[in-house]
Parts: C-alpha cells; structure tokens; sequence
C-alpha cells in the first residue's frame, strides 16, 4: 500500500519558487522511481499548470486546494472539476480548516465538491479536524462524526468512492508546532477509518495533518492507522519535504 505524502502550499508560491523547488527536490527525494510512496503537491491555483508541466516525467501529482461545488458556468471565481482535470490536475484537498474559517461552507456545498471530484475520477483529500476548545472539552469524536456524516450522501450519488482519502488535522496542531500523542492519533485515525467504512462500505485511506516535520514524519508514518501526511510548512523548503517524503519507506 502506498504512503501519501502531500504538500500544502497554501497561499504562498511564485513561479520563481517553483521553477527553483522541483529541481531542488528530485535532488534530495529518494524514492522517485517507487510506487511505495506517493507524492502530491497542491499549489496555489494560478500555479497548478506550471507545476504539471515542471513534474512533467517524475512520479509527482499535483493537486489544487479546492474545487467549486457549482456545476455551471455562471459562477463567477469558481473553478471546476473539469478544469482542473484539464490541467492534469490529479488530487484535490477538500475542507481544509482554513477554507472551513474563511468560507464557512454548508455541507451541502461539501458534498457537492466531493461529488464533482470524484465524477471527474480526481482524488479528493477530505480534511476534517477538531478545535481546541472541542479536544480540550473531549468531544473530537462528535465534531469528526459531524464532519464525516456527509459522506453517506456522497455515497448515495457515486457508486466508485474508493479513491477517497481523509485527512485528519487538528485545528489546535496546524501551524502551531502542537502534535497529539501518538497514541492518540493511532487511535482516532483508527477510528476514522472504521467510521468512514460504515458510512461508504469503503476502506479509505487515513492521513494526518499538524506541525508535520521532518523530525516526526517517520514515527507518525510507521501508526498502523496512518497512511500518509499532509504538510503545510515543513512542504514550502524542498529539502525538508524531500526529508519527510523520505522518511515515507523507513517507516514501512
Ligand atoms: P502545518 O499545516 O503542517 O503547517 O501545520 C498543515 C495543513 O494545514 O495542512
């Protein structure tokens, strides 16, 4: 089974930091010729058809950061499924924390996303994750039930849902250098997945996201639970991501 590794750009990038980070990273990425590992890199979306055609020829994805729920073309500042597929645009992230702050999307418009991506066979990374005010009052479990319930609709209109991948990412851990135990991440990224299978009779794979660094990539890597990381900061210098990316077959 492979191991996910997916960088978030979020909004930073140009193409000088492009044209400068792909080469940068094959150089220190040792894995390049193995399909042990997967690698996704998820620009900001002015950038995504420069970065296909920079990993041109390397087992590298691209993915963008959010795909509109709308289906026609009267939506102004959306972008599409089919668009991105154009691109070659291969992976979506899905509900990121941030997207949730800034937006403040229905679940409907959630699940529309999902059903758009995956209609357009692309692999969409659903985040889901609790605030720290939820962790502390120990209700993480109630908020993942809550944000993964809309994927029994989504099952009801794809029948194909099994290249879903969820990745869970504590609000309290992202960007803050804060990490749950690895106990606790085991056990909840365990219990995801058994919850998403109830939900969509699919084994979908579970990654996790927060203050993912080289220096902890291999041991969140090797929880039975986790097949892979999502990774904003430690993403954004080549050769701490070529690091971490690394570090996806030491942990097998
Ligand atoms: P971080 O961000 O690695 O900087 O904590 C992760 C994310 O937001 O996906």
């Amino acid at each position: 089974m492979t191991t996910y590794c997916i960088a978030n750009w979020k909004m930073t990038g140009s193409l000088d930091m492009i044209h400068e980070y792909i080469p940068v990273f094959l150089r220190n990425y040792d894995n390049l010729d193995t399909a042990e590992t997967t690698v996704i890199l998820c620009p900001p979306h002015p950038y995504l058809g420069f970065t296909v055609s920079k990993c041109a020829g390397y087992s590298i994805a691209v993915g963008a950061q959010d795909v509109s729920s709308a289906t026609k073309p009267a939506n102004t500042s959306e972008v599409s499924a089919e668009m991105l597929t154009d691109l070659n645009v291969s992976h979506v992230i899905i509900g990121h924390s941030e997207y949730r702050q800034n937006h403040n999307p229905s679940p409907d418009m959630l699940a529309k996303k999902l059903i758009n991506a995956l209609a357009l066979d692309m692999t969409p990374i659903f985040c889901i994750g609790e605030s720290e005010a939820d962790y502390d009052a120990k209700k993480t479990k109630s908020v993942l039930e809550s944000q993964l319930s809309i994927l029994s609709s989504v099952a009801e209109h794809m029948t194909d849902m099994s290249r879903l991948l969820i990745a869970y990412e504590p609000v309290w851990a992202i960007g803050t250098g804060k990490v749950p135990s690895y106990d606790e991440i085991e056990n909840i990224c365990d219990w995801i997945a058994e919850h998403v299978s109830s939900l969509t009779n699919c084994i979908a794979p579970v990654l996790y996201g927060g203050s993912v660094k080289a220096n902890n990539a291999e041991k969140i890597m090797s929880l039975d639970a986790v097949q892979g990381v999502l990774v904003g900061g430690a993403s954004l210098d080549p050769e701490s991501f070529a690091e971490i990316c690394n570090a996806a077959t030491k942990s097998d």
